[in-house]
């Protein structure tokens, strides 16, 4: 599949990886936008308060398949969405999924030496589901449908709960976290 990563930071570049190690084509795009007219799907990655402005650099994107990782670490969605995923879709008016924004990047190259693959939440349009549980098997993830898009804005709000856990002391990731605005 031909895949273009919008941030090349720790999960646009370590999604990248992943997936052209298990055949895909990826076009890495930085801050200074691009066109994704060839990709079937797009991957964003950039802070979650930098979305609208990543997304006025990247052309050729309208009726793409997304799938939004961003999470909002002390920012709220754009206005008039009630997550960052709707508004992609506000933008793109294509198939759209929240997905890879609840688990930790620094694991991507220990996904492979789980017992059994690790979970990854997606919710977002079915006309999505093919591209993105594809895309979640070809990282080493077994992904779990969340709902529809109206979803999205619990599945960010997850976050939270992810950093409580983790600074409750549990989980595995916890000794190595990074800082939370580095997330
Ligand atoms: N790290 C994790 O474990 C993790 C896990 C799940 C979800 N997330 C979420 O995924 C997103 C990316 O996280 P990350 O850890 O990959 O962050 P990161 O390492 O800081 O990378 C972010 C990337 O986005 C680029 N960027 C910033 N503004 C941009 C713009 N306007 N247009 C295009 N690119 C832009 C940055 O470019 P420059 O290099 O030029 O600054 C950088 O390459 C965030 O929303 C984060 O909350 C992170």
């Amino acid at each position: 599949m031909k895949v273009a990563v919008v941030g090349r930071g720790n999960v646009g570049n370590g999604l990248a990886d992943l997936w052209e190690r298990a055949g895909h084509e990826v076009a890495r795009i930085g801050r200074e936008g691009g066109d994704v007219s060839d990709a079937e799907a797009v991957l964003v990655a950039v802070p979650g308060g930098a979305i609208a402005g990543a997304l006025d650099n990247v052309q050729g994107i309208e009726g793409k398949t997304v799938i939004d990782a961003t999470n909002l670490v002390g920012v709220d969605p754009p206005a008039g969405s009630s997550s960052n995923a709707e508004f992609v879709k506000s933008r793109t008016n294509g198939p759209t999924a929240k997905s890879f924004n609840t688990n930790f990047a620094a694991l991507y190259n220990e996904i492979r030496e789980a017992r059994s693959a690790p979970s990854n939440l997606w919710s977002g349009d079915e006309e999505a589901r093919q591209v993105v549980e594809q895309l979640n098997r070809d990282a080493g993830y077994e992904p779990v449908y969340a709902g529809p898009l109206e979803n999205a804005a619990a599945q960010e709000h997850f976050l939270k709960l992810m950093f409580a856990i983790n600074q409750g002391g549990l989980g595995r990731f916890f000794y190595r976290m990074a800082p939370p605005d580095q997330l």
